[in-house]
């Protein structure tokens, strides 16, 4: 979800930085058990921001080292998302296609009058890392993935991008990477690493298991240090080398992928969306058949879909889901697969929903906390975009009603994030001024009512009354 609305007058209303704190937690609810990792890399995104990135190098090169399935390549695309709305907005170079010098050709085109020079489109065309930045944030992220796995021509090649950032093409343009994150995943050293991990595998059976992390990182610096040149590696500025996932971060890593389809049910199946409740011993199942101390989380995605995203098509398919209903997904009979079984939706009480309400004019989120109060809802109330994050990790609302311009950022960047998070909410934008056309593309395409200001408390309520399907009364 690419926020493409933000044009310039938004930005121009944005904070140049966004605190350390709330970029750490956004990348942390996306990337899990990795904290060095987070915070390694988010000084050199708040440099970018403040304008202070060094000039004549990219704005940050990192290089990712440790075992498989620990969140190396997930890292860059949380990042994305992160920054640019949507995990895809990175340019992604899979070293692997580039084993062989020739094949170097085809990332910088090859020069005029050569044999086949039309046929090679470079894969790092400045157009194409202008093509990964968004409205939000000019920061484009490169990822060179397995970096061990390229020709010795593509490790030259990358080295005057490091150094100077600036590439130069087939055809003598050039690429310039100022405005670039440069990430390198390498599984350099990751079969001592293994070794180390999995003493009974190797020859370490006797090593104390205490400073794992300290001996992982020099395992893989050492093998960084025999694979490439000094001056290759002294142009990166952070080796950050990746924990294996305990047991709590691959459950938490299990929930997101559960909560994941869960968002998915919910935008794709509109009103005939249901609820997905996985037992505890349907996790364990998940969680033993998806990981492992060798591969991590790598292969917990794929269990998932296959034992659960793939039955439960079957079962909507087949019209098995009652509209509304729940799907409660257990270990099956022969313990080798999950069962999943539909009912209809529990009869709950009715509880007073939750209503997010932002607005820094101190004076008029008292008189419509006031307002909100009397309508019967229960508020949760900030005055800042900041002190609104905190409060939706706490506890998601089931409404909100957000102010365009917050002193700390935006209203609208705020309501694409609960947007992400709940398919459904009802979301308000109260604003003072016009919205840029984008901006108001941007509630039309994620279905924000926009208040204008002043408007009448009654008004509001009313809205938000239609907008949660409850019966209208007359505000106080
Ligand atoms: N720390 C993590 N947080 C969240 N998800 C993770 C994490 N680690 C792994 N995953 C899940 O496992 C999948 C594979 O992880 P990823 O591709 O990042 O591994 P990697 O470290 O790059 O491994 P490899 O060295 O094999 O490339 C991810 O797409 C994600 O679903
Ligand atoms: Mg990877």
């Amino acid at each position: 979800m690419v926020l493409k609305s933000a044009g310039s007058a938004t930005r121009s209303r944005k904070p140049a930085v966004e605190p350390a704190t709330e970029l750490a937690a956004q990348l942390g609810r996306r990337l899990v058990g990795q904290p060095d990792a987070i915070r390694q890399i988010i000084p050199y995104v708040q440099m970018f921001q403040a304008g202070l990135a060094p000039e004549g190098r990219p704005a940050g090169v990192f290089l990712l080292l440790g075992p498989t399935g620990t969140g190396k390549t997930r890292t860059v695309e949380a990042l994305a998302e992160v920054l640019h709305g949507s995990e895809k907005c990175l340019l992604k170079i899979d070293c692997g296609e580039y084993q062989m010098d020739h094949e170097v050709a085809k990332l910088i085109g090859a020069p005029p009058g050569y044999l086949g020079h039309r046929e090679t489109v470079p894969m790092l065309t400045q157009q194409k890392l202008n093509a990964v930045t968004s409205e939000r944030c000019a920061l484009s992220l490169v990822l060179f993935d397995e970096i061990e796995k390229a020709a010795p021509s593509l490790t030259r090649l990358l080295l005057g991008v490091l150094d100077r950032a600036t590439l130069r093409l087939g055809d003598n343009t050039t690429v310039n990477f100022e405005n670039s994150l440069i990430f390198l995943t390498s599984n350099l050293g990751a079969r001592e690493m293994m070794k180390e991990l999995r003493p009974d595998f190797g020859f370490r059976a006797d090593a104390p298991r205490t400073d794992l992390a300290g001996k992982l990182e020099a395992i893989g610096l050492h093998a960084v240090r025999r694979r490439f040149s000094p001056e290759f590696v002294n142009r990166i500025d952070a080796v950050i080398t990746y924990r294996p996932l305990d047991a709590a971060s691959l459950a938490a890593i299990l929930d997101q992928q559960i909560a994941d389809l869960q968002r998915l049910v919910d935008t794709r199946l509109g009103e005939n969306r249901f609820r997905i409740q996985v037992s505890e011993q349907a996790r364990e199942f998940l969680l033993r058949v998806g990981t492992s101390a060798e591969y991590g989380a790598r292969e917990l995605r794929r269990t998932v879909h296959r034992y659960l995203t793939q039955p439960l098509a079957a079962l909507v398919a087949e019209g098995g889901v009652p509209r509304g209903g729940q799907v409660h997904v257990l270990v099956g009979d022969d313990g080798q697969g999950l069962a999943l079984r539909a009912s209809a939706a529990e009869e709950t009480p009715a509880q007073a929903p939750v209503v997010l309400l932002v607005e820094d004019n101190r004076e008029l989120l008292r008189y419509l906390e006031t307002c909100m109060g009397q309508a019967g809802w229960q508020l949760l109330a900030a005055e800042s975009a900041r002190q609104a994050y905190k409060e939706i990790g706490e506890r998601m609302p089931d409404a909100a009603l957000l102010d365009y311009r917050l002193p700390d950022g935006n209203g609208l960047e705020l309501a694409v994030e609960l947007r992400r998070r709940d398919a459904h909410a009802p979301i308000i934008i109260m604003t003072g001024m016009e919205l840029a056309p984008e901006e108001e593309a941007v509630c039309e395409e994620y279905d924000f009512a926009v208040l204008r200001k002043p408007f009448r408390a009654a008004d509001m309520v009313s809205l938000l009354r239609a907008r949660l399907n409850q019966p209208c009364e007359a505000c106080a």
